[in-house]
């Protein structure tokens, strides 16, 4: 982009060259167009400089907010009754679906019985992303997602568990595997609390939780079977 100003035209010419107050006016007015021209350059270049690097930071950091893949609020914990595993349903007890977390919220009362005892029950909570609220009951956002080929898994309260449609890999209601082609148990996202709101960061997935043996099963096999 060329910056000079229009070409003189004969009559400027010779008034410039004739000197004289009309000779600096126009001379004056040439220098202001000039450096209008140039500062509006400038203005264009700093502008599409500032959008290529706003749309590259977008891209390598995209605001998620109040979307899948960042911190959600998925609502209060009194929307969350508690119960024992043999209890759950969907909706109801132990065991809630929240789509924008693309996450079911599973919510085992305080007196649960668990397979563990002591520290090693302490580890292996940890290990499975298990929080234990201030009232003693335990909570888990368990990823909708199967781990073997990715479909949406469904909870079935007719026999407790997870059972996936697509292959058929079953997971009890904390998500740990029980049997079928998944390669390890469910994975699931950080839960926290915000007062009273429960809150699912689902930009942070904890994919790591193997098979369970008898030295790492959090709660006993549910005894009634899936009909399918
Ligand atoms: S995708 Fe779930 S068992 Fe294959």
């Amino acid at each position: 982009m060329s910056i000079n100003t229009s070409p003189v035209t004969p009559q400027q010419y010779e008034i410039l060259h004739g000197g004289g107050a009309e000779a600096a006016e126009i001379a004056k007015q040439r220098l202001s167009r000039r450096r209008f021209l140039r500062r509006s350059m400038f203005a264009v270049w700093g502008l599409s400089a500032t959008a290529s690097v706003a749309g590259a930071l977008n891209m390598l950091y995209p605001n998620l907010t109040g979307q899948f893949g960042s911190t959600l609020t998925v609502g209060i914990k009194a929307d969350f009754l508690a119960a024992r595993p043999g209890d759950f349903k969907i909706g109801q007890a132990g065991m809630f679906y929240r789509q924008a977390a693309k996450a079911y919220v599973v919510h085992l009362a305080k007196d649960t019985a668990f397979s563990l005892q002591g520290t090693t029950l302490q580890d292996q909570l940890a290990s499975e992303t298990v929080v234990k609220d201030s009232d003693g009951s335990y909570w888990i956002a368990l990823f909708q997602r199967c781990v073997h080929l990715g479909c949406t898994v469904p909870f079935r309260d007719e026999c407790v568990s997870f059972k996936c449609p697509c292959h058929g890999s079953h997971y009890n209601v904390t998500g740990e595997y029980l049997d079928g082609p998944a390669p390890r148990s469910l994975d699931r996202f950080a839960l926290s609390f915000k007062g009273e709101d429960v809150v699912i960061d689902t930009g942070t997935l904890n994919n790591k939780v193997p098979h369970p043996d008898a030295t790492t099963r959090l709660i006993p096999v549910p005894t009634v079977q899936c009909s399918a």
